[in-house]
């Protein structure tokens, strides 16, 4: 048992007086500041009050935005999907669109791996719901069903036939292929969708136990799944354009989500009695976790990169920490958080690069240093306090054109995601675990072990036991540091829970596509993961 008091925020019920005066017109939807210079006049207010803080506003608050966010998110991933949302007549049913934003910039497409994504995220509603949303399902059916129409489709990048066709990265909303220029093929398309469609048939199979056999899934499998994990299965050693469409090359997001795909299309041809196939990603899989633990992870910089042989980028990149999440067997995850893996978000190798390119972003975006300012001006420790996060350091793309790089909603939520998961990795440790550093993760968790005793920033060597009485105060500061950054996006989001897909590096108001649906997905994936963990705890 962990006691919550420690947590959060420190409010004295004073302080909540207060401030509830400043946010008296509360209501759903949430009314908050969402620049930054009206947060600060706030938090000068607060000021003589707050001790230690992840956020401004008094935890219940908190907990109650998260809950609206979290529907509103959820609902902004439906309202993009042809059949559902509002307006999208010439959508085909199914079809996720990317944002329906269809000029500066033209989002109004289906990309595999956005729809991919966030497909993933509703079946995983799903499963968390014992799989009894039948609205859920058919929406996750009709997915399959403009799957299996738009892999047939010739384009650019190939013909289904050559397989190389699967590799197309985004389709017009009615199906048909996109032919101008692009960054052609993404490889990771084909893996995200086959993942998404594999995580829903073990769910059906786990919770649906009435006429749901393994019989009932051939088709699918045959048909649909089993194109895209032929493709990874041949083609993951080609070069392709990364997830942000730039570079051409080998990726460590790219790669990741292959192996992913692979071992559990393997589970399941195996299943179907598809030995060869099973016995071929198998192999496959494991060529994949050689070949990602010999190229991504630079001992010189102690972190790993996104892009292999790139020398114009650090390889600092939110898509490593995109790349480690999507790579886990989030079904199991949910079950037990005991996950054997290369590369995931608690591993040293994860950790020492999250620390990198949090530390990078602090400094870069003008909001960030204006949010750690004014917290330190409040006496915080601002070592723990959130800040926006963009895709990578020498980002230029402004959401609609070539400037300037900004903070991403996505990238946000997802270094909190990955603080999650980390977290919910320790709790959930036996009693014989040991917490241990490296020169590389000190950084990081020398920040949730600060005064802890025993503790010296100078020596890497130091352990923690699970079982000492500190190591659930370990585990409550990274899940505080978690929240700090959806905090972020709180103060980003317009009063209507709207994301786009960027915020101002400057002024911190949203740029880029509007109602972009991965925005949703990533923040409602961090939430569900945030579910988790404190439902453990509590
Ligand atoms: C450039 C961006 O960096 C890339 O991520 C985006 O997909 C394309 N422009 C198209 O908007
Ligand atoms: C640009 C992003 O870089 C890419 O990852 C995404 O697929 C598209 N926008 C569509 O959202």
């Amino acid at each position: 048992m962990v006691k919550s008091s420690f947590l959060v925020i420190c409010f004295a019920s004073l302080t909540a007086g207060l401030l509830i005066g400043e946010f008296s017109d509360w209501r759903p939807p949430f009314r908050l500041p969402h620049s930054p210079l009206h947060s600060e006049k706030l938090l000068q207010k607060a000021k003589p009050l707050i001790s230690s803080t992840v956020t401004i506003i008094p935890p219940e608050q908190y907990e109650r935005w998260i809950e609206h966010q979290t529907h509103i998110s959820f609902e902004g991933i439906i309202k993009n999907i042809g059949g559902y949302g509002p307006g999208l007549e010439d959508v085909m049913r199914g079809a996720v669109i990317a944002s329906p934003s269809k000029s500066h910039p033209d989002y109004y497409y289906q990309w595999t791996r956005d729809s991919g994504i966030t497909i993933n995220t509703l079946i995983m509603n799903y499963a968390d719901n014992n799989a009894t949303n039948a609205t859920l399902r058919d929406i996750i059916y009709d997915y399959i069903n403009s799957s299996r129409i738009i892999q047939r489709q010739s384009n650019p990048s190939g013909t289904f036939e050559n397989l190389e066709g699967l590799g197309e990265p985004k389709f017009k909303v009615d199906g048909r292929p996109f032919t101008a220029p692009w960054g052609r093929p993404q490889r990771d398309g084909p893996a995200l969708r086959a993942i998404a469609m594999l995580n829903f048939v073990n769910t059906e199979l786990k919770y649906n136990e009435s006429g749901v056999t393994y019989e009932s899934f051939r088709d699918i499998f045959d048909n649909v799944i089993r194109p895209d994990l032929d493709y990874v299965g041949l083609k993951w050693q080609y070069d392709g354009f990364d997830l942000w469409e730039e570079l051409k090359g080998k990726h460590f997001f790219t790669s990741m989500c292959h192996r992913r795909a692979l071992i559990s299309g393997s589970d399941l041809a195996q299943k179907l009695g598809y030995a060869d196939a099973a016995i071929f990603y198998q192999t496959q899989a494991s060529y994949l976790t050689q070949f990602i633990s010999d190229y991504f992870y630079d001992h010189k910089k102690g972190h790993l990169v996104e892009t292999f042989g790139n020398h114009k980028r650090s390889g600092l990149d939110s898509a490593l920490f995109l790349g480690s999440i999507h790579a886990l067997d989030l079904l199991l995850w949910s079950g037990k958080a005991d996950v054997t893996d290369i590369y995931p978000p608690y591993s040293d190798e994860v950790l020492a690069s999250l620390v990198q390119h949090i530390t990078d972003m602090r400094y870069r975006y003008p909001i960030n240093l204006r949010r750690l300012k004014t917290f330190e001006s409040l006496g915080v420790n601002i070592s723990l306090v959130g800040i926006g996060v963009g895709r990578y350091p020498e980002d230029v793309y402004n959401g609609v054109a070539e400037s300037e790089g900004n903070p991403w909603f996505l990238c946000t939520a997802t270094v909190s995601h990955t603080l999650y998961l980390l977290a919910d990795y320790l709790y959930t440790r036996t009693s014989d675990f040991t917490l241990k550093l490296t020169e590389h993760t000190l950084p990081l968790l020398g920040m949730f072990l600060d005064k802890v005793e025993g503790f010296d920033w100078s020596d890497p060597s130091f352990e923690l036991k699970r079982s000492s009485p500190d190591f659930d105060t370990v585990v409550l500061r990274i899940l505080a540091y978690g929240d700090s950054f959806l905090d972020v996006i709180r103060e980003h989001v317009d009063s209507k829970g709207s994301m786009s897909e960027q915020f101002s590096r400057y002024d911190g108001y949203m740029r880029g596509a509007e109602d972009l649906t991965w925005s949703y997905g990533a923040f409602w994936s961090a939430v569900r993961q945030r579910k988790l963990v404190y439902g453990r705890i509590k």
